[in-house]
């Protein structure tokens, strides 16, 4: 796995997952997933995402003997708490592969958890370790009906790649794709910004002179 230093900003600290982590990892997707997708995804699909589901498939992610470097899968605590998740790789979608080459997966962070910096947090963190097993520039594919995640993404720079759409769930959702052109563009652009002690976004310096 593509290993980054532990990046903490606050009480907002992201770490490269474990295979001991998949049992918490899978409860955190499944309450993500439940949170961000109720009314855009039909009730089947999400009431078909269960912990016990996730965790076996979360366990076979992480327990590969070596994972490639091109895979890394990030987690953040905030307040020490498991709070989300982060998937780096190589860009899977052969649509997106020519101008894309790295992909980013998410990030998924518990609704309580949110609006503290931790998907900001997990980004740095995920686009940092494509960048540093020479991933030049990053695609990510988002829900269309999901206006916050397209919002987050558009926030950190994110273009939205006109053209290609994916179709899955048997045609029930239809995805579209944001990039990046420069990797290190977007590490620069999901840093941290300092938080203050609730997690509030630092103000700005006082100026001088
Ligand atoms: C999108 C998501 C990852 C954001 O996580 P987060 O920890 O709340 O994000 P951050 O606190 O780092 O927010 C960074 C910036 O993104 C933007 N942003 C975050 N959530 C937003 C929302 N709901 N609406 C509009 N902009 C949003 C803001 O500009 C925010 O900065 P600010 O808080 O200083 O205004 C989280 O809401 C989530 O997990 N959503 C469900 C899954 C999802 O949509 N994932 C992304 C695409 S697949």
């Amino acid at each position: 796995m593509a290993v980054t230093s532990i990046r903490k900003a606050g009480t907002v600290a992201v770490r490269p997952a474990e295979p001991e982590d998949a049992a918490a990892i899978a409860a955190i997707h499944v309450t993500a997933w439940h949170e961000a997708y109720a009314g855009l995804l039909p009730d089947e699909m999400i009431a078909a995402l269960t912990v016990e589901v996730r965790q076996a498939w979360w366990a076979q992610v992480l327990s590969k003997p070596a994972p490639g470097p091109h895979e890394a899968v990030y987690l953040v605590e905030v307040e020490g708490r498991l709070a989300g998740f982060g998937v780096g790789n190589a860009q899977r979608s052969d649509t997106l592969a020519a101008g894309f080459d790295g992909e980013i997966r998410g990030p998924y962070v518990v609704r309580a958890a949110q609006r503290r910096g931790a998907g900001r947090a997990l980004v740095a963190a995920t686009a940092a370790g494509l960048e540093q097993v020479g991933h030049r520039a990053v695609g990510a594919w988002v829900l269309r009906t999901n206006v916050p995640g397209r919002r987050f993404l558009e926030g950190l720079g994110g273009t939205l790649i006109n053209g290609p759409e994916a179709v899955r769930g048997h045609g029930r959702l239809t995805e579209v794709a944001y990039g990046w052109h420069d990797v290190a563009r977007l590490v620069a652009a999901a840093a941290p910004a300092p938080r203050d002690g609730d997690g509030r976004a630092a103000p700005p310096p006082p100026r001088t002179g």
